[in-house]
């Protein structure tokens, strides 16, 4: 833990510029109508109307800022402050505008609308930095409609192929091919932009999605790196028959497998790495009805592991697990991404803001995943955590507190300056 200073002081050093925290917080509330679920809930599918108007609405902000707009062929949003020096790669900062089905006002709203924040605070104080700073909405973060979420950071980091991906469908059948054309339709004003080059460094802001910062009282945290992650689907086969005619012995029940090797795996995992995270989330039982032994059961395991050597040598047992005695099993592998540690000169220009201003600052290692994980194949990235109370999110009670709000985007701010001085 680095604490940097031993009491949180709120006023910035004179040599920086200030943000705005309550234009920051209005705008926030604004972008939290959009999609609104009762009194603090957002529900904004990627690609979807509610998503057309979020992005319309910051369009209209980056104009009122004099930002350059444009976007690509994934639909990823660029709101480019430009720099004295358009040769140079922008460096860039941004997050989601998507949500969870039952998500709140922070989980990614806050990263783009703190970006428009910093740019918008450098352009009222007159500073215009060597290299452009561009705010980026990155398409489909959270993958709740159309999977796999990290769509558009992951096609602009060249880790997917958008042509792939274009035959999706969500759950009511419509494709991703036409939900993303009329989406980039409702945007005109913004030119699409064919290609974009590697930018100079990426800096994603956002809360923390769980508890430490919140525990420990810190506004803000500095972004080591993020957790490896790993999810895998499987297949336990057993055979179906009846519940009350058939005695224990002769059952091959795939609930019980399933059952076993969930056990297990979950034990090994737990004692090889006290600091693993290991989660069940789905559990599919056919044919599901009371009276009728499981014939077969569909599972995934969610692993994820911040130590390289842990996470390799787990995620190699969990994808080459042995099937229980007398089952059937396939095992099927849905998304991988090793640890990723971010390189120490941006997490050192993150510190160093949060120093300026005399925050009181966590250094910690994200525990989800976020566009930052993806972009940080391509250029060095960092991330700025802000604390959300009970360390709650994907939930309507998502609460970050303005003066934390306001916290994040100051150091945000300070920390693009330095990173487009040269
Ligand atoms: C993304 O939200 C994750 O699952 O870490
Ligand atoms: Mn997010
Ligand atoms: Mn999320």
């Amino acid at each position: 833990m680095t604490d940097s200073a031993a009491s949180q002081l709120t006023a910035p050093s004179s040599a920086e510029p200030t943000v705005d925290g309550n234009r920051l917080w209005a705008r926030l509330m604004a972008m939290a109508e959009i999609g609104r679920r009762g009194e603090t809930g957002v529900d904004r599918p990627a690609f979807s109307s509610e998503d057309r108007a979020a992005r319309r609405l910051l369009y209209e902000w980056a104009c009122e800022c004099g930002l350059e707009v444009s976007q690509d062929a994934i639909g990823n949003l660029f709101l480019r402050y430009p720099g004295r020096r358009r040769d140079l790669a922008p460096v860039l900062t941004g997050s989601h505008l998507d949500s969870q089905p039952t998500g709140g006002r922070f989980d990614g709203a806050y990263g783009v609308l703190a970006s428009l924040e910093a740019v918008a605070t450098l352009s009222g104080a007159g500073i215009r930095p060597q290299r452009s700073i561009e705010v980026v909405a990155w398409s489909n973060e959270e993958g709740g409609r159309f999977a796999p979420g990290a769509m558009g950071s992951q096609i602009f980091a060249g880790l997917r192929s958008l042509s792939d991906l274009l035959p999706l469908r969500d759950a009511s059948g419509a494709t991703l091919r036409e939900s993303l054309s009329d989406t980039l339709a409702a945007l005109p004003e913004a030119a699409i932009r064919s290609s974009s080059a590697p930018p100079a460094a990426y800096l994603e802001a956002h809360i923390e999605q769980g508890p430490r910062l919140y525990r420990e009282e810190i506004p803000v945290g500095v972004v080591s790196g993020i957790q490896g992650c790993l999810w895998l689907e499987y297949e336990v086969r057993g055979v179906a028959a009846h519940a009350g005619t058939t005695p224990h012995e002769y059952r091959r029940d795939a609930l019980e497998g399933a059952v076993r090797l969930i056990g297990q795996l979950r034990s090994r995992c737990l004692e090889r790495s006290a600091d693993c995270r290991f989660t069940v989330g789905r559990l599919n039982v056919e044919p599901n009805t009371p009276n009728t032994i499981p014939g077969c059961v569909t599972f995934t395991i969610d692993f994820r592991d911040a130590d390289p050597a842990a996470f390799d040598e787990l995620g190699r047992e969990l994808r080459e697990a042995a099937a229980p005695e007398s089952f059937g099993l396939d095992i099927r592998e849905l998304f991988r991404h090793s640890p990723e540690m971010f390189p120490r000169e941006i997490v050192g220009v993150v510190a160093a803001a949060a120093q300026t201003h005399h925050y009181r600052v966590l250094e910690l290692v994200s525990g989800a995943f976020h566009d930052a994980l993806f972009i940080a194949n391509i250029c060095p990235a960092g991330m700025i955590f802000i604390r959300c109370r009970d360390g709650v999110s994907h939930n309507p009670l998502e609460f970050a507190d303005p003066a934390d709000v306001t916290a994040g985007a100051q150091v945000l701010t300070s920390a693009l300056l330095e990173l487009s001085r040269s």
